[in-house]
């Protein structure tokens, strides 16, 4: 079989792909490679027709978009990112749980118009703030964003917290809870129709 005629099934590094492959490999599309022993971005699995496509969690909805991929597995806070891009949740994994919060200093909401928020999430800490009212300039960092307050970079952060102990060692509180965060599966539109079985099939696997 070609790999144009596989159903290619996305993954994230990092993780939650460290969280969701004990998932995966209870199921009949366990990997056949050990992808801590390959370079390899396209894995066999036990399914003959199925393949893991291996990429970064921010670029999961690009590949099931364009049907690149059939159908993938992504953090909550990424898909609230892309809402733009076009796919169809289907399921909530119940993995990876977290929270998309505001974090700062204990003071640092009141009587104030307007912030400096250090994140990797723009969208979602824009429409936040304009729903508290507060003007938001936003700080695009790719990681670390919990130093950013204490070296006056921002005023706040908004990024995923899950013990807590980032923010705790760093001096910063939790101040708002935006979203509750979850691993989900979700699938190209066109695909559902076209491969419904094998999605189905996926879909039961992962959410038993
Ligand atoms: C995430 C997140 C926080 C931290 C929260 O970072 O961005 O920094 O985990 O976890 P905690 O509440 O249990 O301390 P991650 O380690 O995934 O790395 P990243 O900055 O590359 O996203």
């Amino acid at each position: 079989m070609k790999d144009t005629d596989s159903f290619i099934l996305a993954l994230p590094k990092g993780r939650v792909y460290e969280d969701f492959i004990p998932t995966l490999q209870k199921t009949k599309f366990a990997l056949r490679d050990d992808p801590k022993k390959s370079r390899k971005m396209l894995l066999d699995t036990e399914h003959p027709e199925v393949k893991v496509l291996i990429i970064r969690g921010w670029d999961v909805p690009t590949y099931i978009t364009s049907g690149a991929a059939h159908a993938g597995v992504v953090g909550k806070d990424i898909l609230m990112e892309k809402e733009e891009e076009e796919f169809v949740e289907l399921s909530d994994l119940s993995l990876g749980k977290c929270r998309l919060s505001l974090a700062g200093r204990d003071d640092v909401l009141s009587g104030t118009s307007r912030l400096r928020i250090a994140t990797k999430y723009p969208k979602s800490s824009t429409k936040y703030m304009n729903s508290l009212g507060i003007q938001a300039e936003v700080i695009y960092l790719n990681g670390a964003q919990e130093i950013a307050p204490i070296l006056g970079l921002s005023d706040a952060i908004i990024d995923l917290v899950d013990t807590g102990k980032t923010l705790k060692e760093n001096g910063l509180e939790e101040l708002k809870v935006i979203a509750n965060i979850s691993t989900r599966l979700i699938a190209n539109k066109a695909s559902i129709k076209t491969r419904s079985k094998l999605i189905n099939e996926i879909s039961e696997a992962l959410t038993q």
